[in-house]
């Protein structure tokens, strides 16, 4: 998974639209990142690091110039080095290439590249590209054709950009990752993703796989494998560039857990109807589903998918759940009944597309639970239910945990077709809720407290084990520290062995039968961990535990969803104390786009 940019306007402004570009889409890699401006001679700049580090590899004031492509990288081929940083370029110089997606066949092209006498100066698959370009060109083929021939050898998953010398056209193609171009007053745009370039252009149109785009100041053309040109829908993104900015708060994942109470309030607008009493979600409302539903996902997604398969089998309906990794139709009894939900922040996940992709083939019903309007998996479904959380710029999902817990109750309710007035009453309040333990939580001052811990762990059971899950996944994934979630019932059956004064245990005490889980605290006393609990009951748990965040009650299924918010913070608070890099964690992106 990468980030690219390409941008060809009127005027000298490409450096500044790529740089903010990059900036727009380090979430999607972050060790690497280079530009190329095309005109009037090809220049490349790139560095190992940041995009901010790009800046020391260019002249102080900039580069003039009115075509460039850049890039933000997430190795696969090479480890990050100013060599392996995209833009890569042919023999002569004159044409640069960036590019998401890994290339398959490239070692087999690379052989015969070198053995017909072109110089490799990276690591990469994706330096096949310009040289296989340049080798098109040079049998006589114009540039179109060259970059068409290039595309058309290469095995794999692709987003290509492509500019050459002195010329104002941006060659793109898509192939299973993400591209979308953007329609501008000023000039024209593409991008892995829409915060690129939110800046300057709400319409945009998204490429489809095995398409090809020729980008000029004048205009766009989509064409598809044969050439013929493309009717292309122009759609306009209802979120402004204040949506994907800081808006003043330190870090992209404190904001995003903060926007949770209006992302709820948007997931559920115009669907949960409480007039009538009545959950209704239009966007479904062709879809039948008589079979079994089988969850695939991964990471986050797949805890959301986790609770959401719970809801669906406590209202009747057969549910399993399975990492997308492991989802195998040749081992997993799927039909044409069957509904396979991929769940997917992104809508790019390379092994949640893959379950996805089997899933079609054998012709089972699908849908895609996800938060990018146009993603792959919205298009590549039977049906989507977007999730409507915003832009989430964070490596470490947050808010679109919570709206995908609450857009899969929706759905559960809406399959059942059972929805109480109760449930209705719980849904509608929880936004109000979500802004209560925000406003009130003591997460900081526990955080403070546990800062040194050895390693963490989290215990929850029903809808709370899947919280205690992301719980630790949210708590390693940004501070760098062991922490590991079980059902409460688990630990005495092995895990226990680890517990001692030196691991705190956060135990998740919601619902309505809670005796079981207070069993399991004073197991965990006895070996003297201290435990923090976030409860909805805190007069029956506080006498037992060292601390407690405590939440307001929102049902059995939706306060788990209340309890999350506390584990957030506190995972915030804890790496904000230890200094670790929060939006952009060591090893990790965004969006997962290799399997
Ligand atoms: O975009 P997706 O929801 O498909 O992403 C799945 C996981 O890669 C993602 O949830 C990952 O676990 C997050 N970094 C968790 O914070």
């Amino acid at each position: 998974m990468c980030g690219i940019i390409g941008y060809t306007g009127t005027n000298d402004g490409a450096f500044d639209v790529l740089m903010t570009g990059l900036a727009g889409l380090e979430y999607r890699g972050y060790d690497s990142a280079g530009i190329a401006i095309a005109d009037p001679t090809l220049s490349v700049h790139k560095r190992e690091g940041e995009v901010a580090a790009l800046e020391s590899a260019v002249p102080a004031d900039g580069l003039g110039g009115q075509t460039g492509i850049g890039h933000t990288r997430w190795s696969t081929h090479g480890p990050p080095s100013d060599a392996n940083a995209h833009p890569h370029t042919d023999c002569s110089g004159s044409i640069a290439v960036v590019h998401n997606g890994i290339i398959e066949n490239y070692q087999s092209l690379r052989e015969r590249l070198e053995a017909d006498g072109h110089t490799f100066e990276s690591d990469t698959d994706t330096e096949v590209i310009p040289h296989l370009i340049e080798a098109a060109i040079d049998t006589g083929a114009t540039r179109e054709e060259a970059f068409r021939q290039a595309i058309s050898q290469l095995e794999g998953s692709y987003a290509v950009a492509t500019v050459f010398e002195d010329d104002e056209t941006i060659y793109a193609a898509r192939n299973e990752s993400p591209l979308v171009l953007g329609i501008g007053d000023e000039g024209h745009y593409l991008a892995s993703d829409v915060p690129a370039f939110i800046e300057y252009t709400d319409r945009v149109v998204y490429l489809e796989d095995e398409q090809f785009a020729r980008i000029n100041p004048s205009g766009i053309v989509v064409t598809d494998a044969t050439g013929a040109v493309v009717d292309t829908a122009v759609e306009t993104i209802d979120w402004d560039p204040e949506d994907a900015g800081k808006s003043g708060y330190d870090h992209y994942m404190f904001k995003e857990i903060n926007e949770q109470p209006a992302a709820i309030r948007k997931c559920l607008r115009e669907r949960v109807v409480e007039l009538d009493q009545r959950i209704s979600i239009e966007e479904l409302a062709d879809l039948e589903c008589q079979g079994p539903v089988q969850f695939v996902a991964c990471g986050t997604s797949y805890h959301a998918a986790l609770y959401g398969a719970r809801l669906f089998q406590e209202a009747g309906i057969q549910a399993q759940c399975f990492l997308a990794s492991e989802y195998d139709v040749e081992t997993i009894p799927v039909t044409g009944e069957t509904l396979v939900v991929a769940v997917t922040q992104s809508g790019e996940t390379a092994d949640t597309m893959s379950a996805l992709r089997s899933a079609n083939r054998i012709g089972a019903n699908t849908l895609a639970v996800t938060n990018v309007v146009g993603s792959s998996a919205a298009r590549e479904s039977d049906h989507v239910l977007y999730i409507r959380a915003g832009p989430e710029i964070g490596v470490a999902a947050t808010k679109t945990f919570a709206s995908q817990q609450v857009a899969l109750a929706m759905f559960a309710c809406t399959l059942s077709g059972d929805a109480s007035a109760e449930f209705i009453r719980q849904l509608r309040a929880l936004p109000d809720q979500l802004q209560q333990v925000l406003d009130e939580s003591n997460a900081r001052a526990v955080a403070d407290a546990y800062v040194d811990a050895e390693a963490y762990f989290f215990i929850g059971r029903g809808y709370n084990h899947p919280v205690a899950l992301e719980g630790a996944l949210k708590l390693k994934e940004i501070s760098y520290k062991h922490a590991e979630g079980f059902a409460a019932g688990e630990l005495k059956h092995g895990p226990l062995a680890l517990v001692s004064e030196k691991t705190p245990v956060f135990a998740l005490v919601t619902g309505s039968d809670i005796s079981k889980t207070l069993g399991n605290i004073k197991e965990v006393e006895a070996r003297n961990a201290p435990v923090v609990a976030i409860t909805d009951a805190p007069s029956q748990v506080e006498q037992y535990v060292d601390h407690v965040l405590e939440v307001p009650s929102a049902g059995p299924q939706l306060t788990p969803i209340l309890a999350n918010v506390q584990l957030q913070l506190v995972s915030y608070w804890i790496a904000n104390r230890l200094g670790r890099s929060i939006d952009k964690p060591r090893n990790l992106a965004k969006s997962v786009t290799v399997e």
